[in-house]
């Protein structure tokens, strides 16, 4: 029996990446997940894979920077499966968004999460809640392999920095709402990623020599897999993290140790 056996699952971003694989993780462990993204044909994708894997899941559509639409995914989440156990805030967007776009998306949408979810599990017998930050959301990024020229700083429109604002904003909300939740019956903790083979950063792994200057920033020698993600986001789900509650966890081979 799974450690997730019997739980209702509602994963954001689940369309891709690790969302996608914490939803194949969490319903191989025998949880039911919702599959939520702005992307509904990427969501069915995993509710297929899921579905082949004889898991169990639906997909529904959500951008996570409105709060009405969140509230409804989670309201038809707990209709769908007869409850709701964990949330996984985990969409996000990478580089090519402005500043407004990155909060909303990134910060402001966990945010949601946070304010509509905690207390819709608290009031059902509690839960978990895990959000995705980031390294990014630790310490600042160097990501180029040369220091970017004063010109290229300009145009970014703060780029990275919108990245690294919302990313170290998702930390502190982890914080806060573990505390403001933990006699509630809601753990709230955040999983903190190195870079991933995903979507996000094909760009970067495209370019040999990119590549090459991101896996020297991981002390493992490697970019990490999704599945590494959501092998953890399921842990932080099930009750083997039953005191784990608040911590922002960098699953990163090593990027945050030095
Ligand atoms: P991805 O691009 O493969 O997946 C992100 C998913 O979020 C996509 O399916 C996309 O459609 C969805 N999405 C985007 N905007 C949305 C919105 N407004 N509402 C609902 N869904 C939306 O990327 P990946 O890598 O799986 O990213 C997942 C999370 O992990 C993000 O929060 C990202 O910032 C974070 N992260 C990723 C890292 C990496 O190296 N790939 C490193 C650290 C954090």
């Amino acid at each position: 029996m799974g450690n997730l056996e019997g739980k209702v699952a509602l994963i954001t971003g689940a369309g891709g990446g690790i969302g996608r694989a914490s939803a194949i993780d969490m319903a191989a462990r025998g949880a039911a997940v919702m599959c939520a993204d702005i992307n509904t044909q990427a969501a069915e994708g995993t509710v297929a894979l899921v579905s082949e894997a004889g898991g169990q899941a639906d997909s529904c559509a959500v951008d996570v920077s409105d709060a009405d639409e969140v509230r409804r995914m989670i309201e038809g989440t707990a209709e769908r499966f007869g409850g709701l156990n964990v949330i996984f805030n985990n969409a996000g967007v990478g580089g090519g968004y402005t500043w407004d776009q990155t909060i909303a998306i990134n910060l402001t949408g966990v945010y949601h999460g946070l304010l509509i979810g905690a207390p819709f599990l608290a009031k059902r017998g509690g839960g978990a809640i895990i959000n995705t930050s980031s390294i990014a959301g630790l310490v600042g990024l160097s990501p180029s392999v040369n220091a970017p020229s004063l010109e290229e700083l300009e145009e970014a429109e703060g780029g990275p920095g919108a990245y690294i604002a919302a990313k170290h904003g998702v930390a502190g909300l982890t914080k806060q709402f573990a505390l403001n939740y933990a006699r509630h019956g809601v753990r709230v903790n955040a999983i903190s990623p190195g870079f991933i083979e995903t979507a996000m950063t094909a760009e970067f792994r495209e370019d040999p020599d990119m590549e090459a200057y991101l896996i020297s920033q991981h002390p493992i020698g490697r970019l990490g897999r999704p599945e590494e993600i959501a092998a953890v986001a399921s842990f932080l789900a099930s009750a083997d993290a039953s005191f784990v509650n608040g911590v922002v966890l960098p699953v990163d081979g090593g990027y945050t140790a030095r």
